[in-house]
């Protein structure tokens, strides 16, 4: 049997692991028995010298092994999830959530927090008063089973093989590698339990993966390893050029997603979530077709059922839910500056992570993990790519709570947002399905 510099110098050499191998790596890192900085190196090891189908599929199975699986079958109704890699202005999950689960379809979720520009799911539903995140695994199901919905922080005993991993890959240089970032999405889509997943990757210039190349290539691996696990999945390509939506902020983007749930919300946001929540309700048993998922999400959200499903929701987390119908109980910022049009033409196009960098500089993310966000900053777009303008029109409004913040901010996204002569090439919010 290796041991484990034997192991790291045979991946370092260019050879393929065993199955008992992978487990090995994992099992021992999980336990504390090997170091970081043997993990480090293998870790590096595999970024340079990649894992082989095989090997990714085996790392997965490992990952999610290192901790509790959920148990959802006592929910008594299928369970779907979703995830996204990740993008500017991504509120998917608070629309998404309720309208599936308006649906007959429970949605059982657990989230991250955001780093980088701009916050992640549960910091958007941390800008709800009262709203709580943090929840025991068996609250959680119990609350998936009552109300159809919960989305909680990410559990400690869910795949902390990943956890340690994914801190390491951070500050190693290892987080860009196809079969790392499987293992790490799909062992923990595996652990939460649900059997019916869709994955949105996203692609442009506010995604993870710039390219839709590298995007395609991502999906098609998610699919592949989360079908070897035993769950049905189903990935989605969708652009990440410009902000989804026209908010970026975690106060002011769950405004957007009740307005959405009002039937009210921009057309890309509504668009995605009626797609995506057509495939999780076709995957989980309860719609023939794409089409037959996407006329009963239709019909929830004219009927306003999302929307009280929302409501019951926000409820059984803790939250205030009369910021259904007063907004102005959300959180806000004091100050703020509108951005126009220095001349004619069209809005060319969005420096997407510009504009969540703009964010970030407001205060609406984090640098570090341990620093506070402001729940009241951010952007609100006044325009989408292809938009005409004249000079003078306004472009967005940025919220701040303080006037450094927001001058800071407000230099960064109206250098995110540019101007042209002819209007810009269409690009569709599907890059493939
Ligand atoms: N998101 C994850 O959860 N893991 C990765 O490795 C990359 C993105």
């Amino acid at each position: 049997m290796k041991s484990l510099v034997e192991l790291i110098e045979w991946k370092r050499d260019g050879n393929r692991h065993t199955e008992e191998e992978i487990e090995r790596i994992v099992h021992a890192f999980t336990q504390g028995e090997m170091p970081d900085y043997q993990m480090s190196a293998w870790l590096m090891a595999a970024f340079l010298r990649g894992l082989d189908a095989d090997e990714t599929v085996w790392l997965t199975r490992a990952m999610r092994d290192s901790g509790t699986v959920v148990d959802l079958s006592g929910v008594g109704m299928p369970v779907a999830d979703k995830h996204s890699t990740g993008g500017v202005g991504d509120k998917t999950t608070l629309v998404l959530g309720p309208l599936v689960a308006s649906c007959g379809v429970a949605v059982a979720k657990m989230s991250g927090r955001g780093l980088g520009h701009t916050g992640g799911t549960l910091d958007k539903l941390e800008s709800i008063p009262g709203f709580r995140v943090e929840m025991s695994v068996e609250s959680f199901v119990e609350q998936v089973k009552r109300v159809g919905i919960a989305v909680i922080a990410q559990s400690p005993d869910i795949c902390p093989a990943d956890k340690k991993m994914y801190a390491l890959r951070d500050v190693t240089g290892t987080v860009p590698s196809i079969p790392l970032i499987v293992g790490s999405i799909i062992s923990k889509k595996a652990a939460g339990g649900a059997s019916a997943i869709v994955l949105d990757v996203k692609t442009g210039s506010g995604a993870f993966m710039k390219t839709e190349d590298e995007a395609r290539a991502l999906a098609r691996e998610l699919q592949r390893v989360g079908h070897a696990l035993g769950l049905k999945i189903q990935c989605v390509v969708s652009d990440m050029d410009q902000p989804l939506g026209r908010t970026v902020g975690n106060a002011l983007e769950v405004c957007e997603a009740i307005r959405t749930l009002k039937g009210e919300g921009p057309e890309d946001l509504q668009e995605l979530c009626l797609e995506l929540g057509a495939r999780m309700l076709r995957l989980a048993g309860a719609a023939a077709s794409n089409a037959e998922g996407r006329a009963a999400l239709e019909r929830s959200l004219h009927e306003g059922r999302a929307l009280e499903t929302f409501v019951r929701w926000v409820e059984a987390q803790g939250g205030d839910p009369r910021i259904v119908e007063e907004p102005s109980l959300l959180p806000a910022a004091e100050f703020s500056t509108v951005l126009t049009a220095d001349r004619d033409g069209f809005v060319g196009g969005f420096d997407a992570e510009g504009v969540g960098r703009a964010a970030l500089a407001l205060g609406a993310g984090r640098h570090r993990k341990e620093d506070a966000i402001d729940p009241g900053a951010g952007v609100v777009l006044a325009v989408k790519r292809g938009d005409r303008v004249v000079r003078g029109d306004a472009l967005a409004t940025a919220h701040a709570s303080t006037l450094d913040r927001l001058e800071a901010g407000a230099e960064r996204l109206r250098a995110s947002i540019s101007i042209a002569d002819e209007p810009p090439a269409p690009r569709p919010l599907f890059h493939e399905v």
